[in-house]
């Protein structure tokens, strides 16, 4: 559809230099994507697999979600072994070998590392367990006396972001209750100390490890966490975390100290970069209250990037994107950085769903909206995180039955929130039904979570095969992103749009417009678009709920 040749950029090519400066990175749900033994979950050797359909879609690396071993009590972010791979995912030759087939590809791979809390299965937490209070081991989490009769209260009002209380009681070796431990997820997940020297000692041999082995970087989890308060005091709003699901506990997260480890880690880094030149990425996820805190975490001597998380959680609504766009860019990319955009990831409702879509086929305004959504992502200046099925426009399957809902979200909210499994159900690869190319090699398979009949409109082979998917979308818009020099990291500079649209310019003469109400508006400038989210019948109109790029001199 475009009119113009190709440059000569090469953001592709794995010597590009700064090549996460404006990278877009798929991330694979490991357990979700393809399983190549038939057991229902997807692993490391299907991840291997699909990577010529990565390579095909055009993106520069993928984020692997946690693959350690683990009693996957929240999917993997509950780590027993940092430096092993869990039997369920395969195992370390495994790993090597989908490292060497990214690498002949060009594709990157960044591993999911999670320092804020480990497995209470993790061989130092049943030590601490086990040695009792006051033991060095017990200094390497977060150990209290309870309050109260016999210790019989939590140390402290905090709450788990998964609901409920952020400690738990241990029993002593007497049989007694005894001290309490602070998780600020799930009580299978305590929290590191990070105040205690060997923590950063040990995540530096686990960075190590991985990096030893070949990896482009990390994805760091709960990056704005690591650090309590010191002392641990009662918060002035203990509903705070609970209600919202925000990080918003300031006692608990976002703690000033949390950036001396990034700068260690960005050290570790460079000295690698020093010896081959291949330069290695730290993404953050960042959960803080503003722009300008998320800011201070990639300062050019820390992380490389953050999720920034406000274009995510922006209505559909003109002035609220313009607002998170102009504040990221003052903010974030004014410091130096470049801004990581996202639409969604693995705790997030699909943005076909959360756009609107009503029902669950996934052809209406809320399908219109994410493809419009997409290619404003895709053209906005900075990095872009694309979550696995986005690129199938997969809405949310909003009505799995309770008994198959594993989040632990759903279980420590007494059955309220549903919230994280309806974007995890397995791919839809081929086929008319239920595993749809998911499992392959057994007869019967079943994926672990239960894929609805309709999952067989948006199976790969289908969105391959028909040019006006979401898949082509996808493709055309990142084909032209890493081959247009406007695209990518630089600037934007806002054109003067009617209320309910907005359009930018990239570059001298590359115009990104999205017309965000339900009506046909007058396009910003003539002719016939480059790329479109949906038809643009006729030239200079943009329809309702559509993104277009032209180029044009203005
Ligand atoms: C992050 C992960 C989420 C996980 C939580 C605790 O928010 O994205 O899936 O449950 O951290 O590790």
């Amino acid at each position: 559809m475009h009119n113009r040749q190709p440059s000569q950029r090469q953001v592709n090519g794995l010597n590009k230099q700064h090549w996460w400066r404006d990278a877009v990175i798929y991330q694979v749900y490991v357990r979700s994507f393809l399983d190549s033994t038939g057991d229902g979950i997807g692993d490391l050797a299907g991840v291997r697999a699909g990577l010529p359909y990565l390579k095909k879609l055009g993106v520069d690396g993928i984020w692997l979600s946690p693959f350690y071993p683990s009693p996957q009590h929240d999917h993997g972010y509950d780590v027993a072994d940092y430096c092993d791979v869990d039997p369920l995912f395969g195992d370390l030759a495994e790993f090597d070998l989908l490292m060497a087939a990214a690498r002949r590809l060009g594709i990157r791979v960044l591993l999911d590392i999670v320092p804020n809390h480990c497995s209470s299965e993790h061989p130092w937490f049943r030590e601490a367990l086990a040695a009792g209070p006051g033991s060095a081991a017990r200094a390497r989490f977060h150990f209290a006396d309870g309050r109260g009769p016999d210790g019989a209260e939590p140390p402290n009002n905090w709450h788990s972001m998964f609901g409920g209380p952020a400690w738990s009681r241990v029993t002593e070796a007497d049989g007694r209750p005894g001290q309490w431990y602070l998780h600020m997820f799930a009580p299978e997940q305590p929290d590191w100390n990070w105040r205690d020297p060997g923590t950063g000692a040990e995540f530096d041999r686990i960075l190590r490890f991985w990096l030893d082995r070949g990896i482009d970087g990390f994805r760091i989890d709960v990056a704005a966490g690591l650090f309590k308060h010191p002392e641990l005091p009662d918060s002035d709003d203990p509903e705070a975390d609970a209600r919202t699901r925000d990080s918003v506990n300031p006692l608990a997260w976002n703690q000033p100290e949390v950036h001396a480890v990034w700068r260690d880690w960005r050290s570790l880094c460079e000295e690698y970069t020093a010896r081959d030149g291949r330069e290695r990425l730290l993404v953050g996820e960042v959960s803080v209250p503003t722009a300008r805190e998320h800011a201070r975490y990639v300062r050019s001597d820390e992380l490389h990037q953050a999720f920034f998380f406000d274009l995510l959680s922006a209505p559909w609504d003109a002035d609220a994107f313009r607002k998170v766009v102009s504040e990221a860019m003052q903010d974030i990319a004014g410091t130096g950085s470049t801004v990581t955009w996202v639409l969604n990831n693995h705790d997030q409702v699909r943005t076909v769903t959360r756009y609107g879509e009503p029902a669950t086929e996934g052809s209406g305004l809320g399908a219109a909206r994410a493809r419009a959504a997409a290619l404003l992502m895709l053209a906005l200046p900075g990095a872009a995180y694309v979550y696995q099925g986005e690129e199938l426009g997969l809405p949310e399957v909003v009505d799995l039955p309770d008994d198959v809902l594993t989040d632990p979200i759903f279980r420590r909210t007494g059955s309220r929130a549903r919230i994280r499994d309806g974007c995890r159900v397995p791919l839809p690869w081929s086929g008319q039904a239920s595993p749809f190319g998911f499992t392959s090699g057994v007869e019967g398979a079943k994926p672990w979570l239960p894929q609805p009949e309709w999952f067989a409109q948006h199976a790969t082979d289908r969105a391959l095969a028909d040019t006006r998917s979401f898949w082509h979308l996808y493709r055309e818009g990142l084909q032209l992103r890493s081959s247009l020099p406007q695209l990518g990291e630089g600037t934007l500079r806002w054109l003067d749009t009617p209320p309910g649209v907005l359009a930018f310019v990239r570059g001298d003469d590359l115009v990104c417009a999205v017309n965000f109400t339900t009506a046909p508006v007058p396009a910003p400038v003539p002719g016939t678009p480059l790329l479109a989210s949906g038809d643009c019948p006729a030239a200079g109109v943009l329809p309702g709920s559509t993104t277009a790029w032209w180029i044009n001199d203005l």
